[in-house]
């Protein structure tokens, strides 16, 4: 069976893409901070039959991510890393005059070097895998000018230019960007919490990811909006 490590498994999209993949007889290596929720998730996951490994912990952590890696080796290998995990620096968001310096040290921290440490430790099973991918969770504020989300939205675009370098370095992979659209989650809450327009589950989003599994389009950059209409 395959093996993905997903980090940020507790809930939201992290957990509805483990689930999905879980269904489809994928084994997984999850992670996020909270060991409760995690567990709870893992539970879920797990009703699938498939083997799960729930590892809490942070991801900015070196050693946490080679526990990682070293659990998906323990399953068979690494085919799919998807970093999910994120930090938005302020919660909730606030203007760049008021982002506080240490909010976005840990955005990008979160976001970004995590993603690249735990891609580098995860490199040469990725590379021996049959269809080795990696799929980073980028967000709309990469690409657009909203007030507040400079921060957070700093940190995706430099993660979405990570993943495309990283495309082109190792041509034998596949390496998504993904922006999952707006989603009701915790993280949107903390964000954003006077904005109570209903938003979509992040569970509707999943098979715009799993498209990209079953078809694995070029590297690039994707909206799961634009996969799930051309899905239609
Ligand atoms: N929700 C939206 O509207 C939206 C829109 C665009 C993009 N996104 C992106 O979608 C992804 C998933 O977000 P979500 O909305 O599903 O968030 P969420 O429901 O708040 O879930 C975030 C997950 O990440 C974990 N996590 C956070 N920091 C972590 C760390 N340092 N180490 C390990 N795990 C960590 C959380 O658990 P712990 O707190 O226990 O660690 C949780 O499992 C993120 O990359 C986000 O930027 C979301």
């Amino acid at each position: 069976m395959p093996v993905a490590i997903i980090t940020g498994a507790s809930k939201g999209l992290g957990e509805a893409l483990a689930r999905g993949l879980a269904e489809r007889g994928w084994d997984l290596v999850l992670d996020a901070r909270d060991p409760v929720p995690l567990a709870e998730a893992a539970g879920l996951v797990s009703a699938h039959g498939t083997r799960v490994t729930v590892l809490p912990g942070d991801v900015t952590d070196a050693a946490h991510r080679a526990e990682l890696v070293a659990a998906a080796w323990r399953l068979g290998g690494v085919d799919l890393v998807v970093h999910n995990a994120s930090a938005l620096g302020a919660e909730p968001l606030v203007p760049l005059e008021e982002l506080p310096l240490d909010g976005l040290r840990r955005a990008l921290e979160v976001n970004l070097v995590a993603a690249l440490g735990l891609v580098q430790e995860a490199l040469p099973l990725l590379r021996s895998a049959a269809a080795g991918a990696v799929l980073v969770v980028s967000s709309d504020a990469a690409a657009e000018a909203y007030p507040t989300w400079g921060g957070y939205g700093a940190s995706k675009a430099a993660l979405d230019q990570l993943a495309a370098v990283l495309a082109v370095e190792e041509p034998g992979l596949r390496v998504w960007s993904v922006d999952p659209g707006d989603m009701a989650t915790d993280l949107y809450a903390a964000a954003v919490p006077d904005d109570d327009d209903p938003r979509p589950e992040p569970a509707t989003v999943v098979p715009a990811f799993l498209r990209l599994l079953d078809e694995r389009p070029a590297s690039g950059r994707y909206g799961a909006p634009a996969l799930l209409e051309e899905r239609r």
